[in-house]
């Protein structure tokens, strides 16, 4: 499963990208209005720090706009993959986008129908939201398992990405489902690293190790 990074900060993008397990970003426009600075040189700066797909979301809610958007989005660097909600307009604009060529990431999806939609007008990715499923009371990890039996049942290429991702047990019920992408705010990427015993393993290790030989282990 790829891990993508949920955010258009450029510090927390360099601290992820520094263990060198992330693939990509995704962005929507509360985190780009977040940071405040131009759109189009916000994404160009993301791309130099993360060497993968960067999902970039039209503003414009007319399909006609919404293509003219999203060419201009593309046209920012070749790893641009451009954002369409999943409303009326934004599924014909992904089908138009989709022959042109340009990858769109149809996002806001909250049902199985919505991705089959999604899926026939040729979208790149899906973005269930699974924690904005979970604050109304839904188990919103079914969603991403219904879309990928969905898509396994006719061979859609459309990649699914489990999005609005709160937590580790999040990530690995995404992974467990057979989501092909989860993006995460920074915060949950770090947890995924933690555990007590591998913390409490290491200390002993280094323990044993100097009580031997007295010295501390080399540096890499
Ligand atoms: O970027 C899309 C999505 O992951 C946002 O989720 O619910 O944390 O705002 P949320």
């Amino acid at each position: 499963m790829k891990i993508f990074l949920d955010t258009a900060n450029l510090e927390e993008l360099r601290k992820g990208a520094d263990w060198g397990i992330v693939d990509g970003v995704t962005t929507n426009p509360t985190l780009i209005a977040k940071e405040g600075k131009p759109f189009a040189e916000q994404i160009r700066r993301i791309s130099e720090i993360v060497k993968g797909d960067i999902s970039a979301e039209v503003v414009e809610t007319q399909a006609d706009r919404m293509v003219q958007e999203g060419r201009e989005l593309a046209r920012i660097h070749p790893n641009v993959v451009v954002k369409c909600p999943l409303t009326r307009e934004g599924v014909k604009a992904t089908s138009a986008l989709s022959k042109e060529g340009v990858r769109v990431n149809v996002t806001l999806c909250f049902t199985p129908a919505q991705a089959l939609l999604a899926a026939k007008a040729g979208a790149y990715i899906i973005s269930p939201f699974v924690g904005r499923l979970d604050d109304i009371a839904y188990t919103g990890m079914d969603l991403v398992r219904q879309i990928v039996a969905i898509y396994n049942n006719y061979g859609f290429k459309t990649q699914v990405l489990a999005a609005s991702i709160r937590s580790p047990v999040h990530v690995v019920e995404a992974a467990l489902a057979g989501a092909h992408i989860a993006t995460m705010p920074l915060k949950v990427l770090e947890m995924l690293f933690n555990h007590p015993l591998t913390d409490k393993g290491l200390d002993q290790f280094l323990k044993d190790y100097q009580k031997v030989f007295h010295e501390a282990p080399v540096e890499g």
